[in-house]
């Protein structure tokens, strides 16, 4: 066999490839990720050319065993997948042909490479997707337990970083228990729309072979058959979808990376990340950075460019299939290896970090209380705006004098407003704040308890894909 003679679609060339255009046009070098899924997808077209007849049942036993021995090789690193073979697809194809010969050459009737690509994307999908749910759940079982276990740690809530109202750590603890709850929907949601059965659109016409498509769902554990053969080889919105859902799941990620980051510094020794996800200095004795944290907020930049990589190869491109949506794969390997290993580490900087409940109660600035001084004036029939005033100037007196708010003494309280009497004393505490807050989704403390109860529900009852 001539070089030229080895490419499956070479009938048509006089020509050989050159091999830097060999080398450019292979994918491959990242497709091979895909070769469970193009075997598994080979498997059911084999058994859907044997009902049909066109495969003998004897050929049909000698393909899935050649197909499992491909399997096994590629398992066992036996098989090399060098870029002459150009993709898996082809690489698959062709040893299964030096396996069983004729037999293995009739199991491209009435396929492409299109829908057989479109197949297996779908189907390494639903395992990434599968993948994220279950680490999505992890760090939510986490959160959970360090929200129950630190219901009583009262610190300070912050707008624009400045000191706003106190809040529980559990409060803000749940508040990255629902942004993962409703990623995980995101991811679901994702599935369902994915999980369509491409097999059956050929190139982009449709096979001309009356292929059970229905068949084909099934044994490939599809909900629904893709309904156009057009769409089914053009479309990649299956992979921007989880794409998109990633970089949402990432964004929220690198949120409490950055909140952890600033109060695991001296300054604030609100946390203390554990030795075990934490990195030191080369040459500065005493450091120790919250690293697996950096990592997480940094790695949520490349999870974005995956995101924005794929939106702009897949813009503009004339239906059907063109070879510009091989450039499809690598950014999904590549978010979903990130998206696995970040939420791996961030579930364990949060199981393992310590709360440092007496330092975020010292954090809490007296002035933090200004809100509930207002609403006590409000309470007592003074429009809330005049509060809001009548406060404003007391933080400024409490300021001149270098006083704390609460260490105002009567007259000048009363001197700002008739309505202060001594039951004002009651509502100056972080615990009187976030008690008066105990309306559902509020920061008291039987609201908390109540959203950790929802959380463990939702969590345990929540039904996921597969
Ligand atoms: N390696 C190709 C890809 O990933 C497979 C599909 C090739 N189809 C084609 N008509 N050349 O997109």
């Amino acid at each position: 066999m001539n070089k030229l003679s080895e490419k499956p679609w070479s009938g048509r060339f006089a020509g050989s490839t050159e091999k830097l255009m060999e080398k450019f046009n292979a994918s491959i070098g990242f497709d091979k990720r895909l070769y469970k899924m193009d075997i598994e997808g080979s498997r059911a077209q084999t058994r859907a050319l044997a009902r049909m007849g066109i495969l003998t049942k004897q050929e049909r036993e000698r393909v899935l065993a050649g197909l499992n021995r491909v399997e096994r090789e590629i398992d066992a690193g036996a098989l090399p997948l060098t870029d002459d073979l150009e993709d898996i697809h082809m690489a698959v194809e062709k040893r299964l042909i030096e396996l069983v010969g004729d037999a293995g050459a009739k199991i491209h009737t009435g396929r492409s490479r299109n829908d057989q690509v479109a197949l297996d994307e779908r189907l390494f999908l639903r395992e990434a997707i599968a993948d994220a749910i279950a680490q999505i759940e992890r760090v939510m079982a986490v959160v959970l337990d360090v929200a129950e276990s630190h219901l009583d740690v009262i610190m300070p809530g912050y707008t624009h970083v400045q000191q706003a109202q106190p809040i529980r750590f559990s409060h803000y603890a749940m508040a990255l228990f629902w942004m993962l709850a409703r990623d995980r929907t995101r991811f679901e949601d994702c599935w369902k729309r994915a999980n369509a059965m491409p097999l059956g659109a050929g190139a982009l016409a449709g096979s001309a072979y009356p292929l059970d498509r229905e068949f084909l769902r099934a044994e490939l554990g599809f909900d629904r058959i893709a309904e156009n053969s057009i769409d089914a080889v053009s479309d990649r919105d299956y992979f921007l979808e989880y794409l998109s859902a990633a970089a949402i799941l990432m964004g929220h990620l690198s949120r409490f990376c950055e909140d952890l980051i600033v109060w695991s510094s001296s300054e604030f020794g609100f946390v203390e990340l554990a030795d075990a996800f934490s990195t030191g200095s080369s040459m500065m004795p005493q450091k120790k950075n919250p690293d697996s944290l950096e990592l997480v907020r940094g790695k949520t930049g490349r999870v974005y460019g995956n995101l924005m990589s794929l939106l702009t190869v897949m813009k503009a491109i004339p239906l059907t299939y063109a070879k510009d949506m091989q450039e499809d794969k690598e950014p999904v390997f590549d978010t979903a290896d990130t998206v696995h290993i970040s939420l791996s580490v961030f579930a364990g900087a949060w199981q393992s970090m310590k709360i440092n409940g007496k330092r975020m109660a010292d954090a809490l600035d007296s002035a933090i209380l200004a809100t509930d001084l207002a609403d006590y004036l409000a309470r007592k029939g003074v429009p809330f705006r005049m509060c809001h005033r009548i406060v404003g100037k007391l933080v400024r007196t409490a300021l001149a004098r270098g006083q704390k708010l609460h260490a105002l003494d009567m007259e000048t309280l009363r001197a700002a407003s008739e309505a202060f009497d001594t039951d004002v004393r009651a509502v100056l505490s972080p615990e009187a704040s976030t008690e008066a807050r105990n309306l559902d989704g509020g920061t008291g403390r039987n609201a908390v308890l109540r959203q950790i109860e929802a959380g463990r529900h939702l969590l345990t009852d929540g039904k996921a894909c597969g």
